[in-house]
């Protein structure tokens, strides 16, 4: 899916937080949103997924405004991401019920991306039972595992040790190889987004600098 932005202002009450007057965000590409911060990454995500809507401009998702279809084919992960009291395979296994998938197929591909992100070891706890690093994986997996078109992280392995991070950055690249989805990831690791990334965009109070 590939996203435009025109004239998007985005304030707190007086104080500007957004002022991006062009850009383009590639089908296909992974695209790292990096700045101090501050510098508006979140609520920039915030924006495009559609959780904010309390901004002027205007976002498209291949030519089209948010709707229903789009809303099916995008999702973003918080950096402090929200799971169900439930077991990790059912918190995984969410976005396919929801999009009716058959029980079967389920279990297939909620194993085979447990097996990616090598989080065997979660799945018989519960959402609330993990830590922060753990919880960010299995949000990735919930996310990775209905293959959407648009991918929004924030921060995803702000929490994570350097092992688990390379896996984590192995299967978000792999993710986009193997599906063709744009990925738009918030990192503040420079070098992890010039070891994933197509495309940088530097975020400086609100501003998109060279
Ligand atoms: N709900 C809010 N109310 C008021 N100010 C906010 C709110 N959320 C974020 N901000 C402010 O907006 C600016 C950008 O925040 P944010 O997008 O979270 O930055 P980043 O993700 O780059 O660290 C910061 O100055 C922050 O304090
Ligand atoms: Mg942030």
């Amino acid at each position: 899916m590939e996203l435009n932005i025109e004239n998007l202002h985005k304030k707190y009450g007086d104080k500007a937080i957004l002022d991006i007057p062009l850009l383009t965000v590639e089908e296909g590409k992974i695209t790292g949103i990096t700045g101090p911060n501050g510098s508006g990454k979140s609520t920039l995500l915030n924006t495009i997924s559609g959780i904010d809507r309390d901004f002027h401009g205007k976002v498209s998702y291949n030519g089209e405004p948010l709707n229903k279809d789009v809303a099916r084919n995008m999702t973003y992960v918080f950096q402090k991401p929200y799971l169900f009291r439930r077991k990790v395979y059912d918190n995984i296994a969410y976005p396919l019920k929801l999009r009716k998938i058959h029980k079967d197929k389920i279990k297939e591909l909620v194993d085979e991306v447990i097996k990616r992100l090598e989080i065997a070891d979660l799945i018989d706890k519960r959402g609330h039972q993990l830590s922060g690093g753990e919880s960010q994986k299995v949000a990735l997996a919930r996310a990775l595992v209905f293959r959407p078109k648009l991918l929004l992280l924030d921060e995803p392995t702000s929490n994570i040790d350097p092992e688990s991070i390379k896996v984590l950055e192995r299967e978000i690249v792999r993710f986009n190889e193997e599906t063709k989805g744009t990925v738009l990831i918030v990192t503040h690791n420079l070098d992890q987004a010039q070891r994933i990334c197509n495309d940088i965009i530097y975020l400086n109070f609100g501003r998109v600098s060279d």
